[in-house]
């Protein structure tokens, strides 16, 4: 292809600037040209594509967000909107599309892709809700950043003998509460995929503890699985003691990028122009057991990425 588009999609991600970075100078390397849009699909909609070069994306490896910006596009859902987009893709000399985004953006490409007009995708968002891969860019440092706020409230929670109910993302999914629940030995992690029957199944653990002698406890909530607030007052009326709320919001998606994320996002974005190049459009690459691969659109996006239960269960057990 003489020359491809790249955009980011959803909810940025740390990590999307590498990815773009990667996306870029791969396909330079490999002879093509750049396009980049402008606010995902919503910016080629509006025509705003520029020609990336190698310099466009110096010094960016390090930055959160996403340097061309991203959007949800409600336009680009309808067929008409994804037909549109074709039409500029080529006023653009645009013969190829690698989109960086989470599920709605991977719904998106394969929208184009039925379409007739080859796109890749790269799995990008903090929710690590993306099948086909071990890890979607931009979760790990959402980890590390709630990591690094369960470490420091665990230091006034401790100095106050207080209970903390601590709200992540995640959306529908689990992941970040787990793995940064785990990280910071949480004393209770809760889910969407394993929500406990009642609440004593969670104030009983909690209650244990402060029996045996902790002098605090930290809950990490994921925001699919119930409201931080009512588990923060239901924890209230079982334990007799005060509990403090902290939700973290959109914290979680910003800051530099982990190694990890900045490296994730080198290997799939240099990943998904070899694929397209080769003509091999309709698939989201990924990272499996730290090799990189492919899976189709439908089977990336078609249901949410299964939560890990052996680990919840571990969390559990460490967290005694
Ligand atoms: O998908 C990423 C995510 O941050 C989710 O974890 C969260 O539920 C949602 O996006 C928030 O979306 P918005 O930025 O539109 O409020």
């Amino acid at each position: 292809m003489h020359r491809i588009g790249v955009l980011t999609s959803g909810g940025d991600a740390p990590g999307m600037n590498a990815a773009v970075r990667a996306v870029t100078r791969m396909a330079i390397h490999s002879g093509s040209e750049v396009v980049g849009y402008e606010h995902g699909y919503q910016g080629v909609l509006e025509g705003k594509g520029k020609i990336l070069k190698l310099g466009s994306v110096g010094g960016i490896i390090d930055d959160g967000g996403t340097f061309l910006g991203t959007a949800r596009c409600g336009e680009f859902r309808e067929v008409a909107g994804k037909k549109k987009a074709i039409k500029q893709f080529e006023k653009d000399g645009v013969e190829g599309l690698i989109v960086i985004g989470g599920d709605g953006s991977l719904r998106g490409a394969q929208g184009l892709f039925d379409l007739g007009f080859p796109v890749v995708g790269v799995p990008a968002t903090i929710d690590n809700d993306i099948c086909g891969t071990d890890y979607s860019i931009g979760f790990d440092t959402a980890v590390n950043t709630v990591l690094d706020v369960i470490s420091k409230i665990r230091d006034t929670a401790s100095a106050h003998e207080r209970v903390f109910v601590i709200e992540t993302m995640g959306r529908t999914s689990g992941w970040i509460a787990l793995y940064a629940g785990l990280a910071g030995g949480a004393d209770f992690i809760l889910v969407p995929e394993n929500v406990p029957e009642t609440i004593e199944d969670l104030t009983d653990p909690i209650i244990r503890g402060h029996e045996r002698g902790k002098q605090h406890s930290v809950i990490v909530v994921a925001e699919g699985a119930a409201s931080g607030m009512d588990v923060a007052e239901r924890v209230q009326e079982k334990v007799g003691r005060e509990v403090k709320l902290s939700v973290l919001g959109h914290m979680q998606r910003g800051g530099a990028p982990t190694a990890f994320d900045r490296i994730l996002a080198s290997r799939l974005g240099a990943h998904a122009v070899e694929l397209l190049l080769a003509n091999r459009g309709g698939m989201s690459v990924g990272l499996v057991g730290n090799k990189v691969s492919a899976c189709w659109f439908t089977e990336a996006y078609s249901h949410g990425k299964e939560l890990d239960l052996e680990i919840l269960e571990l969390a559990g057990i460490l967290a005694l």
